[in-house]
């Protein structure tokens, strides 16, 4: 087993959790429609549903919440946000927004013409259904290693790259309106990105003269990976490898909800581009609001300028990591399978490996997540077949390519003895396994199912 590192904080201020039966837990899934989104808050125990948002602010954070600059138009917490985007990025220009889809919302649209594809080495959902929304078609490629959750690889988060280029051939390049970079990937299971990958994939973006874009959300995370485990970046400090990782890029849209530390933010970046800024500001305006706040109180932009330097401390990066790697490793030791390494911001329990028995269209990593509910009160999410939802040309139910229940662990949030709760339960369901059945959707909206869907157990 992996030893847990102390965490480089202490406890300031804490929010008491109710512990419930069984019985509570299996009414309250009922009245949820088998559905975790819709599971309240105060019944769950561990909440591991999403990582976004859900994370504990520093003092100093807090402090800056109460010198945030509420003016409309110029504050200072704007400008202190766009010095610490300027620097940690070494980009021209940062847009503040509400949040990561909001970003999506506002630049996507001023790239993509309608009909062309973009390809990614994985789309998150709201990433995705963008790309839809504005006009094109999302496309996954991400590297091979990827499938084998079982088989350990560095950076398992990479793009194919030939088959990047590939596809630019098939599609034609004027008709490829953005790559993008996801980093870590979070559908591939918070995996890691190498920089040597990241610049094969703007060579190739350069050669075609497509726009280069990287999703940031876990930009911290991901540096971190590559200071350890890419041979040329050891002796780097984070904020050199993140001022690397974007220099190949021609911009960045980012939930700060993620390493940012935040519990609400986004951000856009431009490289140095000034026509697509403006673009860019004219959206913003248009749905999120003036420049200098993009949807965002004075106190959220403060928040937001201290948690980007919080998020890129190397000590802090480590105990994060290494909290990651002892959860993973008690699953492993007990014969738990994974996506193996642990990602960067959470553990992704193979739900095929532990459900064999239940077929895709059954949703095996839902499964999972209403398994780990029952047992320990725990939020999990799918990350599977359950999230991916019907293909919009046949209305076929989509096989993914894995079938995980994603741990994703709030930072600075839960402690090494919650960890234990989170692996004693995986392993208790993990010896009653073969007695688990899947679920059927009885009703789902036309996008996003997954946030809304009403599911009941197969008998
Ligand atoms: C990789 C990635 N991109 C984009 C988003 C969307 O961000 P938000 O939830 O802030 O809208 C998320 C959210 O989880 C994400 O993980």
């Amino acid at each position: 087993m992996k030893k847990y590192v102390p965490e480089p904080f202490r406890i300031k201020m804490v929010e008491p959790l109710k512990t419930t039966t069984r019985e509570e837990r299996i009414e309250a899934l009922k009245e949820a429609h088998y559905n975790m989104f819709n599971l309240r808050g105060d019944m769950v125990y561990i909440d591991l549903l999403t990582d976004s948002g859900t994370n504990a602010m520093s003092d100093k954070q807090w402090g800056g919440v109460m010198v945030g600059d509420e003016a409309y138009a110029g504050g200072k917490s704007y400008f202190k946000l766009v010095d610490a985007g300027k620097d940690i990025f070494n980009y021209a220009y940062i847009q503040p927004v509400h949040q990561g889809r909001a970003a999506e919302k506002v630049f996507f649209p001023t790239i993509i013409k309608k009909g062309q594809v973009a390809i990614s080495n994985m789309f998150f959902d709201t990433t995705r259904a963008h790309v839809t929304l504005a006009g094109g078609k999302p496309i996954d490629c991400v590297c091979q290693e990827a499938k084998k959750p079982s088989v350990y690889a560095p950076f398992k988060g990479n793009m194919d790259v030939e088959k990047l280029e590939q596809l630019i051939l098939e599609y034609g390049k004027e008709n490829v309106g953005m790559i993008l970079m996801t980093v870590t990937n979070n559908s591939a299971g918070g995996q890691a990105v190498s920089i040597q990958n990241i610049r094969e994939v703007a060579a190739i973006a350069k050669k075609y003269g497509i726009l280069f874009n990287i999703d940031a959300a876990r930009f911290a995370e991901n540096a971190y990976f590559v200071k350890i485990r890419e041979e040329e970046f050891k002796n780097s400090s984070i904020k050199e490898i993140v001022r690397e990782m974007f220099s190949y890029a021609d911009s960045f849209t980012m939930s700060a909800k993620k390493d940012a530390i935040v519990n609400m933010g986004g951000l856009i970046g431009i490289r140095e581009n000034a026509e697509l800024y403006q673009a860019i500001k004219g959206n913003c305006i248009s749905f999120e609001g003036f420049v200098t706040y993009g949807g965002l109180s004075g106190r959220d932009l403060e928040a937001l300028a201290i948690g980007l330097y919080e998020g890129i401390d190397d000590e802090y990066l480590r105990y994060r990591n290494a909290s990651m790697e002892y959860l993973a490793s008690k699953l492993l030791d007990a014969g738990v399978a994974i996506q193996n390494p642990a990602g960067g911001h959470g553990v992704y329990v193979d739900a095929n490996a532990m459900f064999p028995h239940i077929p895709y269209y059954e949703f095996p990593g839902h499964t999972l997540c209403v398994e780990l509910y029952k047992e320990a009160g725990i939020r999990t999410c799918d990350i599977g077949s359950f999230m991916l939802g019907n293909d919009p040309e046949t209305g076929e139910q989509i096989k993914s390519e894995f079938e995980f229940a994603r741990l994703a662990i709030p930072r600075r949030v839960y402690t090494q003895s919650h960890m234990d709760v989170i692996a004693d339960a995986l392993i208790n369901i993990k010896a009653r396994a073969s007695e688990v059945s899947g679920y059927r959707i009885t009703w789902e909206p036309p996008i996003l199912r997954h946030f809304q869907a009403h599911l009941e157990p197969v008998q």
